[in-house]
């Protein structure tokens, strides 16, 4: 029985630093508001000229496959998560893969938003369990960026994120003691509106060029912030804990708990939750805001350089976000 397991993760975060201050002469904020509601105290921005979405991918997949001491060419599939994707069409994944040299092997572009990543490691942990592949670069980037609106009418959706890349090499073992256990995934499109980019869209019936004459604030993202809130603080825990219970383990022996950067009070409340010490969750969110499908690698990168993570270890990876959709990962490292 062939088993899934990260052998390699890496990240990439443009050298832009965005700090609240900077944020307080486009619009009206402050720095004590930000960082009480959500822990964020900077954030970075990508440089016109230098970044793309796939460019960062890029740098984070070679980092991941460095790790992973693996050729780029021993990759047999990309699963690529993004909102904000460098074209309409096609997806970054295609991009990725020629920055790679790896022409000819398939590509899968998934969104599932602040969750992307979690839905994409599943995709490939499912892969290959099922013989299909054996070597799969999982990437969640995003440059979002040049979604916000930097007013005071956008403050409440500008101050939150930040851009990025993250990577994971997902490849087949025989070893039970250190794969993925197993990937839990959900959605609710009852709140599909709720956290959502409305226009370019299909659905009005008119070209993207007549809406973007027609509404001047085309890609501005729409968030019910205190909707997205109640229902995180519930999805989280109960994914988590959907999770332990599926593989016979309680919250106490989680190693490492990688919850999607979405709050610093969010992650506070789950901690509580499950009952967790500080040192059981790692959070980053001071220093990147909310990375959307990049933040899960982006966290997961950061703790195995700082150590958090090591062999044999419990990891649990949890995101919730629009759609509404939420999961989780359960690891043994
Ligand atoms: O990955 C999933 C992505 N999204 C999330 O996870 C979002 C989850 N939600 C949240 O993190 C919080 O709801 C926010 C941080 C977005 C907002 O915090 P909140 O405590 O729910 O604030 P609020 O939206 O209820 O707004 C409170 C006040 C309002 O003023 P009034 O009406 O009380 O006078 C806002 O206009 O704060 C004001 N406000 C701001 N003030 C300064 C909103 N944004 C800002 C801002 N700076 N940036």
């Amino acid at each position: 029985m062939a088993y899934s397991r990260i052998t390699g993760v890496g990240h990439y975060v443009p050298e832009n630093i965005i700090t609240n201050e900077y944020l307080t002469t486009l619009m009206d904020t402050s720095d004590a508001w930000i960082t009480e509601r959500t822990g964020i105290k900077e954030r970075r921005y990508f440089t016109k000229g230098k970044d793309t979405n796939a460019s960062m991918a890029t740098e984070a997949s070679k980092i991941a496959l460095a790790r992973a001491n693996l050729s780029a060419t021993a990759i047999d599939f990309i699963i690529y998560a993004t909102i904000t994707p460098d074209y309409f069409f096609p997806g970054p994944g295609f991009i990725l893969q020629r920055n790679l040299g790896i022409a000819g092997i398939g590509v899968l572009d998934i969104r599932d938003q602040c969750s992307g990543f979690v839905y994409a490691l599943s995709v490939a942990d499912q892969f290959i369990r099922s013989g299909m592949y054996r070597n799969i670069l999982v990437v969640g980037a995003e440059i979002q960026s040049t979604f916000l609106n930097h007013t005071t009418e956008g403050r409440g959706v500008a101050v939150i994120f930040g851009d990025g890349a993250g990577a994971a090499v997902v490849q087949a073992t025989e070893d039970e003691n250190h794969r993925i256990l197993s990937t839990h995934l959900h959605a609710d499109g009852t709140y599909a509106e709720e956290l959502y980019v409305k226009e370019p869209g299909s659905s009005g019936g008119e070209r993207f060029y007549e809406q973007l004459l027609e509404n001047p604030q085309m890609g501005d993202v729409v968030m019910n912030g205190n909707a997205v809130f109640k229902h995180a603080v519930v999805r989280f825990p109960e994914v988590i804990k959907e999770a332990l219970a599926h593989n016979q383990l309680q919250s106490s022996d989680i190693d490492l708990l990688v919850p999607h950067q979405a709050n610093l009070r969010i992650a506070e409340y789950v901690r509580q939750q499950l009952g967790l010490t500080p040192a059981q969750v790692m959070t980053n969110i001071q220093y990147y805001g909310n990375t959307t499908a990049a933040s899960i690698p982006i966290a997961m990168s950061e703790a195995w350089e700082q150590g958090r993570i090591n062999a044999g270890d419990l990891v649990c990876l949890a995101a919730f976000g629009s759609g509404f959709t939420w999961g989780s990962a359960l690891l043994r490292w």
